[in-house]
């Protein structure tokens, strides 16, 4: 109990990582589908300018599931989605402000970063939770062990 609180006090409650995750519209796991032999960038292509990884289209699920578990109320749910073009509101987990400059292409293309590095081991997972804070700490601690630049103006001031 002391140990949790002392924790807790640490790490600050205000962290996104200490709630309860918000359950997600459709049950996905990562698990299920790395064993099924997706890559990540199946769904999460790193496409110029590479700001982001993305979430997927509908879609590129469908091109398994019009057969796989056609019947299940999720995979009906889904189907629904894709063929009226919409989008599942899936819910964000990792997030930075406006004002912080990330790029998916900089560390995960150019200088080779594992996704585990950011995310934890996500390719094991039934359900994605923050594993990795986004914090200013530790952008720059891993930015200094990579000798990488940590002036103020690389993360705040570019374009
Ligand atoms: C390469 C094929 C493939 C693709 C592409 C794919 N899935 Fe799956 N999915 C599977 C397999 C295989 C299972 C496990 C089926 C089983 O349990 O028998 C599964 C299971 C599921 C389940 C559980 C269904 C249930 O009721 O048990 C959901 C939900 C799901 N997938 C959603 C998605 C979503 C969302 C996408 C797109 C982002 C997607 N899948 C893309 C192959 C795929
Ligand atoms: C079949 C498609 C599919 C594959 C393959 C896949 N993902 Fe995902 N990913 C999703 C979907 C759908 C979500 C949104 C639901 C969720 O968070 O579980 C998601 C969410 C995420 C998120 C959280 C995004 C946020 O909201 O901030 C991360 C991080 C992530 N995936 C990383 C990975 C990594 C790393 C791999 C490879 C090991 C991978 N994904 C493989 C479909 C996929
Ligand atoms: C250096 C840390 C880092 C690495 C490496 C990294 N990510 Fe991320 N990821 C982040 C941050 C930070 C965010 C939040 C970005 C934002 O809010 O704009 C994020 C967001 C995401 C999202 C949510 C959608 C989006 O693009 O904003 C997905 C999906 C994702 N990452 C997947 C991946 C996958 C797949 C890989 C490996 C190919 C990867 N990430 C590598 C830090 C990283
Ligand atoms: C796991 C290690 C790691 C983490 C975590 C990380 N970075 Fe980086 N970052 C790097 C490396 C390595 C480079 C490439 C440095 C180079 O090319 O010289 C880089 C480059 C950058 C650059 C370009 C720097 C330049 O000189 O142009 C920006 C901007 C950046 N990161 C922002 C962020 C932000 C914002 C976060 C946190 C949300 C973050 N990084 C988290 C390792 C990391
Ligand atoms: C490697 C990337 C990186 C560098 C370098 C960096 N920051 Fe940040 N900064 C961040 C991130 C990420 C956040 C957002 C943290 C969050 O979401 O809570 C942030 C947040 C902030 C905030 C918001 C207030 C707060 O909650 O702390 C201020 C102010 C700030 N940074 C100032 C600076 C100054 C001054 C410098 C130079 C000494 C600097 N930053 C260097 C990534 C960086």
């Amino acid at each position: 109990m002391a140990l949790v609180l002392v924790l807790s006090v640490l790490y600050g409650a205000a962290r996104s990582d200490d709630k309860a995750p918000e359950p997600q519209p459709i049950p996905f796991s990562h698990k299920v589908h790395a064993a099924a032999g997706l890559r990540c960038a199946f769904c999460h292509p790193i496409e110029e300018p590479g700001f982001t990884a993305g979430l997927p289209v509908e879609s590129k699920c469908m091109v398994c599931h019009t057969a796989v578990k056609s019947d299940s109320p999720d995979i009906l749910k889904l189907a629904k989605a894709a063929k009226a073009g919409e989008t599942i509101p899936w819910v964000r987990i990792y997030r930075v402000p406006d004002y912080v400059w990330f790029s998916h292409a900089l560390h995960a293309v150019d200088a080779e970063i594992e996704c585990a590095a950011c995310h934890g081991p996500v390719a094991t997972r039934e359900v994605l939770v923050q594993e990795k804070p986004t914090s200013m700490e530790f952008c720059m601690d891993c930015h200094a062990a990579h000798k990488a630049s940590n002036g103020c103006e690389v993360c705040h001031l570019r374009q």
